[in-house]
């Protein structure tokens, strides 16, 4: 059931599959003879120095891969020195996960149509040193992943909402006990006027994560956002939006650098995050490999899959003539798109 629950996408997962596979549709083109002794994998998201441009996705219910969770995941970052976002649904409290250790963190924020209650994990995560808010916008409901329905996931308790909603859900033929907390807790109103309201109560950035087209990243200027997360949530959401390396580059071009792009969905190795930063983004975040991690090896488990990246993209990097992330750059890259021209 657990696995099911990590692994699964949406209906027939084709979102989930192309995240993937649109990676491998894109070709490095190398530069030869660069003296590549020394490789810096440095970078900045928001100000902060990061060893690597890559950070760990918000990914929810982490004791169910291991029993220190969300604990183990935030000690990994903090060694490799990365950012963690945690999810509001986690399973450990984001002011257990805060006095763990002293990673960077970012605190990942789904609204409830209790309001209130949104408000206070801003403030709670604003208290205890989080750097920034990442606001998912892709979930007004939860997609249909179909594993879950059927294997009647049981959601164990969500401990930033401990005292505030009811955190048992049941699962029925309709959907995963997830999907009863989604529908009974996410205000599915919430739109592009309420995230002046959003505002109003933090002094936080706020990173939106959801978006997939030049029109909504338009928007999110227009409303002031700092920054933004190409993402279609791992392909657990609506299936067949497109894969998020497809449509990195559109949403880049229409930022034009006013504000940081990430993206996150399908980064399994280093010459995928290549290809990620070829095509304009600041850094990449990862979801499930980390749980994988997680799930075999608990805190030395992400360290290694967080090394393993960071092994991976050094190399890449050597191979393909860049000594810095700042020297990748879109001529590194070849996607259909130019082989058509
Ligand atoms: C997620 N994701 C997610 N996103 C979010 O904003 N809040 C959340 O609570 C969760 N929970 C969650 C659980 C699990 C098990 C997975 C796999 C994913 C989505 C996540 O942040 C990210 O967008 C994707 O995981 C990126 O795709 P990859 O790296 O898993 O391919």
């Amino acid at each position: 059931m657990y696995y099911d629950f990590y692994t699964g996408g949406a209906e027939d997962q084709c979102t989930l599959k192309e995240n993937e596979e649109a990676f491998r549709r894109i070709i490095i083109q190398p530069r030869i003879l660069r003296n590549v002794r020394c490789i810096d994998l440095s970078t900045t998201v928001l100000g902060y120095n990061i060893s690597m441009p890559v950070m760990i996705a918000p990914t929810s219910l982490q004791k169910l891969a291991n029993p220190e969770g969300e604990i183990a995941t935030a000690r990994a970052a903090s060694a490799c020195n990365t950012i963690m976002v945690l999810s509001t649904s986690s399973t450990y409290s984001l002011e257990e996960v805060a006095a763990c250790c002293d990673a960077i963190r970012f605190f990942q924020l789904y609204v409830y149509k209790r309001r209130d209650i949104s408000a206070k994990l801003v403030q709670r995560a604003e208290n205890n040193g989080y750097k920034a808010i990442v606001l998912t916008v892709d979930s007004p409901r939860l997609g249909r992943r179909e594993a879950d329905v059927k294997n009647k996931l049981v959601v164990p308790p969500l401990k930033n909402l401990e005292g505030l909603l009811p955190t048992k859900f049941v699962s029925d033929e309709k959907g995963s006990g997830l999907a009863a907390l989604a529908s009974g807790t996410l205000d599915a109103s919430f739109c592009w006027e309420d995230i002046t309201w959003l505002k109003s109560i933090t002094n936080l950035p706020i990173l939106i994560k959801g978006v997939l087209t030049r029109e909504d990243a338009i928007k999110a200027l227009e409303v002031g956002v700092d920054g933004m997360i190409v993402s279609n949530h791992g392909g657990r959401q609506l299936d067949y939006s497109p894969a998020t390396i497809s449509v990195l580059e559109e949403v880049v071009d229409a930022v034009g650098g006013k504000v940081p792009v990430l993206v996150d969905g399908g980064i399994r190795r280093g010459t995928d995050i290549f290809k990620a930063l070829a095509l304009g983004a600041q850094a990449v975040l990862v979801g499930r490999a980390v749980v994988y991690g997680l799930a075999a090896k608990g805190e030395k488990g992400v360290n290694r899959v967080l090394e393993m990246l960071k092994e991976e993209l050094e190399l890449t990097m050597a191979l393909s003539g860049c000594c810095s992330v700042k020297e990748i750059s879109r001529s590194h890259v070849r996607t259909k798109h130019d082989q058509q021209l």
